[in-house]
């Protein structure tokens, strides 16, 4: 059960955390933060009164959710990062007012939180036809597109949905690629929906991502957790602390694990010994923050058109449907 199995291509996480941990500055990937623990923290983070993120976009989807849908037409929605999909509803509800019958896919990496979501919209949405597809966008994507090509088929308009500023984990590169790839299993005519984190006052960024009852670091802890439950690391979690900061330079919150001592770790099953020097950091997320011109340059090389943007009273979040053109 160890050595050449989890070094194997079957092993992604193993794989990952080995390239991350040997590597200067260190680094772990932000989709690890979502096993089951994760996912149950994360939808905690989004009722905290600094994550304002999520109740700014429910407001937006609340307000505009019908006349969002006037403008994309859709008879299909495709999500990618659905989680619970409690935002969902709103265009869900809204396209089932405009017609009966709706298809709607998901893509997420959390199996639990994608099966529990799925059987939650079919027993609630009569007319709602569920698809989802565990795994990373990418993979998603393709096989979506596999089990959609049905050429020829027009006045089907489909939208995506891309929300909770989940486009923010991805460095400008990344994202780019990643909107090509969406923008590839869509048609002209056919649009997405993209949910993005507005650049504001350093002070609030960075309360959304050091919450005062410590959430949010339990939320990046549990990477480590994850490695000792999964792994068989040897993390002292407690020699961690949480770190987050707004990068202004790169229009980022990165957040951070900091040893607080000089350390070697050892993680079983990769096999790999690990050292830290005392205020060394482990680079594990950074959410991009954006304005207005970002989101319509991004979109514009991706091959979209930014038709409609909706925002909250506040201005904190802003909700962008980009035509495929
Ligand atoms: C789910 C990726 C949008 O970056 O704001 C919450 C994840 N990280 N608190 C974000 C997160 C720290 C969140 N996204």
């Amino acid at each position: 059960m160890r050595g050449a199995l989890c070094e194997s291509a079957a092993m992604p996480f193993a794989d990952d955390v080995r390239a991350g941990l040997t590597a200067l500055p260190k680094t772990l990937p932000s989709r690890y933060f979502y096993d089951q623990l994760g996912s149950a923290i994360f939808e905690a983070i989004t009722l905290l009164p600094e994550y304002y993120l999520t109740r700014a976009e429910t407001e937006i989807l609340t307000a505009h959710a019908d006349e969002i849908i006037a403008n994309a037409q859709p008879s299909r929605l495709i999500e990618l990062g659905s989680g619970s999909a409690q935002k969902t509803r709103y265009l869900i509800e809204a396209g089932l007012r405009r017609q009966p019958n709706l298809d709607y896919s998901s893509i997420d990496i959390s199996q639990t939180v994608l099966a529990a979501t799925a059987n939650a919209l079919r027993a609630q949405y009569a007319g709602l036809t569920v698809n989802s597809y565990q795994g990373e966008y990418y993979d998603g994507l393709r096989a979506l597109a596999q089990a959609n090509s049905r050429p020829g088929e027009t006045g089907h308009r489909a939208l995506a949905l891309f929300l909770g500023s989940n486009i923010g984990n991805f460095d400008p590169p990344e994202a780019l690629r990643l909107l090509r790839a969406i923008r590839d299993v869509l048609r002209p005519g056919d649009a997405l929906l993209l949910g993005a984190d507005l650049k504001k006052n350093r002070a609030t960024l960075e309360a959304a991502y050091d919450d005062a009852i410590g959430l949010t670091a339990a939320f990046n802890l549990n990477i480590l957790a994850r490695i000792n439950r999964e792994l068989r690391g040897r993390f002292d979690v407690r020699s961690f602390r949480h770190r987050a900061v707004y990068n202004e330079e790169h229009g980022r919150v990165e957040m951070h694990l900091v040893s607080t001592t000089d350390q070697v770790v050892a993680i079983d099953t990769l096999p790999l010994h690990v050292s830290f020097s005392e205020g060394e950091s482990i680079h594990t997320e950074s959410s991009y923050k954006f304005s207005r011109d970002d989101v319509e340059h991004l979109a514009r090389n991706a091959g979209f058109e930014l038709q409609y943007v909706w925002s909250d009273a506040e201005q904190r979040f802003a909700c962008h449907l980009l035509r495929c053109v």
